[in-house]
């Protein structure tokens, strides 16, 4: 319908704030263009150094997915909430401010699932921190959680939300190939160390 095409480009336009790029600038931290990855999330803005912008950004990349979904939740239902989230997840990987050149949705991913289901949140966040520690790399954690995800779905009981947890773990993948590359070749960086 009309209204869920509205909540979509609401969803698109929160989803679409680069917050990492927004926080490195205001602090100082130079181009996260010309950083690490080149990526605007919070792992490449961890490798300017800041703990304090990564962490922000984390929080307001995952935020941005949560509340635009609960925004939908509220006032449109639980179709619009998930269709909103989508939207969202897409404005942050292609944003049309930075020529749809965005970041690879993994704190947007875990906003959306800590408010949509929940348990499915808390689940991909562990996952994430597990896979991250163990291999002391951000990418094979976030790959770990969203492979991880749609098991949650299933076993935690969500299964309405399978669809949208499906595409939401292909789109990580997609976004992922160049870390998937590095992972393979051995050449992917791990937190803290320097190149
Ligand atoms: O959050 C994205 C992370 O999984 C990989 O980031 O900068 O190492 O490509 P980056």
């Amino acid at each position: 319908s009309d209204m869920l095409i509205l909540w979509a480009i609401i969803g698109y336009g929160l989803g679409s704030i680069p917050f990492g790029m927004i926080f490195a600038r205001l602090m100082g931290l130079g181009n996260l263009r010309e950083i690490g990855s080149g990526n605007i999330g919070a792992t490449n803005v961890l490798r300017t150094g800041s703990k304090l912008a990564a962490a922000l950004t984390v929080l307001f990349d995952g935020a941005k997915g949560a509340v635009a979904l609960l925004l939908a939740r509220h006032f449109a239902g639980e179709q619009a909430a998930q269709i909103t989230a989508l939207a969202a997840f897409m404005g942050h990987c292609f944003p049309i401010w930075l020529g749809f050149r965005g970041g690879k949705g993994v704190a947007t991913f875990l906003g959306i699932w800590l408010a949509l289901a929940w348990p499915v949140g808390i689940a991909c966040c562990l996952t994430w921190l597990a896979g991250t520690a163990v291999s002391r790399m951000s990418s094979v954690g976030a790959l770990a959680a969203a492979a991880a995800s749609t098991l949650w779905i299933i076993f935690l009981g969500y299964g309405g939300a399978l669809v949208l947890g499906i595409i939401l773990t292909l789109l990580i993948y997609l976004r992922h190939s160049e870390n998937i590359g590095r992972i393979k070749s051995g050449t992917e960086p791990r937190i803290g160390s320097k190149s």
